[in-house]
């Protein structure tokens, strides 16, 4: 059974087709085509922390292919009324595919152990799998081959750079991290991407004019993610010389795009100087969210066999080969 709990749980070929994929149907609703490939299939989504993007693309994205989904929160008592194993169990009898946001990632990976239904990860504390699709096809659109640009990740080593990195190494581009050392991503999850890619072009550094100079992408996130409140203060000291303000985006090229996952806290990571300005593409970014997301369903479809390819080439949409 295929799970998505990381990028690297699918080859390079295989992102590649969930990309294609992806956009095939981004610019079918754009002609408002929306083929019910995924009808009467159900999402499970079981959400541990807030969402306005991840929750709500799900949601409509399955709406648009025919299926649907339900919202499982705090009320569901996972982790607190049973055995997560008897949860899985139980909920894989209702539900064709599960996306799951945790507080801890090894909640996830404890999920899709049990194996009885497709896990999609939909943010854990270590990583961001479906915001890495998103950002990939918002950078393809504007930069179509992406091989040997850079995207300069600026701020917190957290969930959201670590899958961005895992991004950049699958598709051959750089990836920079700017920020305060002690914020780095940490050498263990640097190795899990150096494994599998050993090529990748990895660094991590202070030196803001090394880091911008050669940048196509600038991405910011939050200096204080989800769960980590209780040191926002010392964040916000750490991380204030890395504000992506008008004077940091000077120190990289004209028309290098900015990119946000979002929600973005304005006057901290970033200024509305930035967040607005024309090179801005934060609210396309977080619009592919969906596009990227009905992809991988459709693609977690195909792999188990709930769908068949010639569904989509009915429709003149185009599988790429595994
Ligand atoms: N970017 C993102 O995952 O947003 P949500 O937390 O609103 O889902
Ligand atoms: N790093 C942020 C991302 C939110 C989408 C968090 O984990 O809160």
């Amino acid at each position: 059974m295929r799970h998505l709990l990381s990028l690297l749980d699918v080859s390079q070929l295989e992102l590649q087709a969930i990309l294609e994929i992806s956009e095939q149907t981004k610019e079918l609703l754009s002609k408002n085509v929306r083929p019910a490939w995924l009808q009467r299939r159900v999402l499970a989504m079981l959400f541990e922390k807030q969402s306005l993007r991840t929750r709500v693309s799900f949601d409509a994205g399955i709406a648009q292919l025919g299926g649907s989904a339900m919202f499982l929160g705090h009320e569901v008592g996972w982790q607190k009324r049973e055995k997560s194993s008897d949860f899985i169990r139980v909920l894989s009898q209702y539900a064709d595919f599960v996306v799951c946001r945790a507080k801890s990632h090894d909640s996830v990976v404890e999920l899709a152990e049990i194996n009885c239904i497709p896990v999609i990860n939909g943010l854990t504390d270590k990583c961001h799998p479906c915001q890495a699709l998103a950002d990939l096809m918002t950078i393809r659109s504007v930069l179509g081959d992406v091989r040997d640009k850079q995207v300069t990740f600026v701020g917190d080593g957290n969930n959201v750079a670590y899958s961005l990195a895992i991004a950049c190494a699958m598709v051959g581009m750089r990836f920079r991290l700017l920020g305060p050392a002690e914020y780095f991503m940490p050498d263990s999850l640097v190795t899990e991407i150096l494994a599998p890619y050993p090529d990748s072009d990895i660094d991590q550094t202070s030196n803001i004019a090394k880091a911008m100079r050669e940048a196509d992408v600038v991405y910011t996130d939050v200096w204080t993610s989800m769960g980590q409140e209780a040191e926002e203060a010392a964040r916000i000291e750490a991380f204030s010389p890395f504000q992506l303000n008008g004077q940091l985006m000077s120190c990289a090229s004209k028309g290098c795009k900015i990119l946000h996952c979002l929600p973005a806290r304005r006057g901290q990571e970033i200024t509305d100087e930035v967040i607005d300005s024309p090179d801005s593409l934060v609210f396309e970014q977080a619009g592919n969210r969906m596009h990227a997301q009905k992809g991988l369903l459709i693609w977690l479809a195909l792999q188990h066999g709930q769908i068949s390819p010639e569904t989509l080439t009915g429709d003149g949409v185009r599988v790429p080969a595994k």
